[in-house]
This record gives structure tokens, sequence and C-alpha cells, in this order.
């Protein structure tokens, strides 16, 4: 046995990020948890999974009003001169390959800045980009967007900068304006930003996309508790725990809570914590922020952005707003 591993902690995430959020959320009243905290590489697998998901219209509308609009898009974007393009969260940046695409069209070739916090996605989307689309460099940065926004010197070249998929959504309203101020101060006035966010529509609607009836969207709120079970050395029996998702008509979000089906007692050893839950309570798990046209203006204009252009599906379910740092 190597002398290291006799002294190595059990547990090495109780003294990271993920022990401070889970030992925060989980000692606060009411219980909450952050939704980063689903992207472990089992939680990731599963949100690829959900946004295949027929009730989850969000990845394909948007996908459909890129295929649409992508040439407009960046055409807008670039005004004269040339472009580079940067994502941040950019996941495995499936969509963004249309955009790429349309940049490429344009202006021969393009450098595509791609920023995440999980390394395996983005070093296959880089991959995957540079094969299937000549003219195409990839150059990715791990890296987690809301703490750490560096500017990126693109040697003259405009940036246009994606944050698609309405990840926006999951921020509050306040942190959402900071983290568009802090982009913005990373920018150039002249640079800009296209901005994807998934609009209020019908609530049923909403309901389904995050309450499919494959389960899919439950084994990804679940999934959070797996992952502490095995990070943490907690004993969550996710049969104990159901999935919920309700439309918060105040705050114009869905909600994710796991809801204790009964009174019942956690331990979480290496945090050494134990837990009580009342019948009926909840973890809230995630706020899924939905817009109308004029909130995301309002955001964008006191984030230092003008909107500058703006495209959506027949349904108007999804918007894209693309925007002019100033
Ligand atoms: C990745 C934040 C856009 O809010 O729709 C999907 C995550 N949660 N199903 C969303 C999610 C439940 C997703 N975002």
């Amino acid at each position: 046995m190597h002398a290291l591993s006799a002294i190595a902690p059990p547990f090495p995430a109780a003294s990271g990020p993920l022990g401070a959020e889970v030992f925060a959320g989980l000692t606060a009243s009411p219980k909450r948890l952050s939704p980063w905290l689903f992207y472990d590489e089992r939680g990731s697998g599963l949100f690829e999974q959900i946004t295949a998901l027929p009730e989850y219209y969000l990845t394909r509308t948007e996908r459909s009003i890129l295929e649409t609009h992508a040439d407009a898009m960046v055409s807008a974007a670039s005004g004269c001169g040339r472009i580079s393009i940067m994502e941040l969260g950019a996941g495995t940046a499936t969509k963004t390959g249309l955009i790429l695409q349309a940049a490429v069209r344009r202006q021969n070739t393009v450098t595509y800045y791609p920023i995440d916090v999980s390394e395996t996605p983005l070093l296959q989307a880089r991959d995957r980009l540079e094969a299937d689309i000549p003219g195409v460099s990839v150059l990715p940065r791990i890296a987690d967007y809301t703490r750490e926004l560096a500017r990126v010197e693109t040697s003259g070249e405009r940036r246009l900068v994606l944050y698609i998929g309405s990840s926006l959504g999951n921020f509050e309203p306040l942190e959402a304006l900071g983290l568009l101020q802090s982009l913005r101060e990373t920018l150039t006035a002249g640079d800009k930003l296209l901005l994807g966010v998934d609009m209020v529509k019908d609530v049923s609607l909403l309901l389904a996309a995050y309450d499919d009836s494959a389960g899919v969207t439950a084994a990804f709120n679940k999934n959070v508790l797996v992952r502490i079970n095995q990070e943490l050395g907690a004993n969550f029996d996710i049969n104990l725990f159901q999935h919920r998702a309700v439309w918060n008509e105040n705050h114009s979000r869905i909600e994710m809570h796991l809801v204790s089906l009964v009174a019942q007692q956690v331990q979480i050893p290496a945090l050494g914590l134990k837990l009580f839950f009342e019948p009926g309570e909840s973890i809230h798990t995630e706020n899924s922020y939905k817009f109308h046209d004029e909130d995301v203006i309002e955001m964008l204009e006191r984030s230092g952005f003008h909107l500058s252009d703006h495209w959506t599906d027949s349904r108007e379910w999804f918007g894209e707003y693309l925007a002019t740092a100033w």
C-alpha cells in the first residue's frame, strides 16, 4: 500500500467547493442545493438525454432558430470586419457548430474560444469541431465563468460572445445582472453578445419540460443526492425523495425540488452533519427563470449593452438577443 493512501482523507470533496455548497445549503432553512451540483459525469449525461426529450422543447427550439438565422447573426455581429467567437459554458457545443459554420462561410476561418468547467466535453467538442468544420481553430479554456471571466486577446478581431441555452436562467436576477456586467468589463466597445433565453409561455408546457413522462428529469434532479452519497459518504435513500417541478408566477421561474416523502434522518459523515427532514419538506435544487422581451432588454441595457437584433421561433418560445457593448 502506498504510504500516502493511508492518510489521504476518504472524501477529499468535503474540503472543496462541493463540500462548502452542500454544507451551506443543507444547513440553511429552507434547505437548498445549487444547480451546478447536478453536473458530474452522470448528471451531464442525463442532461444530454433531457435535451432530446419530446417535452424538453428548449434545445430543439433554439437549434431551429440558429439553423434559420446563423448567417444573419454572424453578419450582424461582424459588421464589415472579422470576428472571433467565445462561448460561456460551452459544454458539448453541439448548437455552436451552426454559428461556426456561418462564420467560416463569411470569413473562411474563425477562432473559437469555448469556456467550461468540465474538461472532457470541451476537448471532445474541440476534436469534433476541428474535424467537421475546416477553418475552425478551437482554443478551449477550463474555467468557471462565474468566478474567472478573463479578457481574451483576439488580435484586433471583434469578439462575439455566445451565452446560449438559457443558462442565464439558472441565476437570480441580481446575479444574472452581475454576470453580464462582469462580462461587459472583459469586452471592448463594439464587441457583441448573443444571449439565448427561454421565454414565458403556457404553464403546462413549462411544467412538462421539467417533469417528463420518462422520468429523466427526475433522475437528473435526484442525481445530486447520488453524488452527495458518493462524494461525501452520505446515506440519502433516493426512493424516499420525490422530484417536483413547480411554476413560481411571482418570480417567473420553474423551480425544481426534492421532497422528502417521510420523516427521516440523513447523515453526511464527511461534513459531520446529521440532517432531519419533515414529511413533505423540500430541498430546492434549481430555478430556471423564464423571460419576457422587456426583462432581457432591460438587463442588457443595465449591464452595458444595447440590443442590436433579435430572433425567435414561430411560436416565440425561445429568444436570441444580439447586443453590442457600448
Ligand atoms: C441547462 C439551465 C438551461 O434550466 O432548462 C433541464 C437545466 N434543469 N432540466 C434548464 C435543466 C432541468 C437547464 N439549463
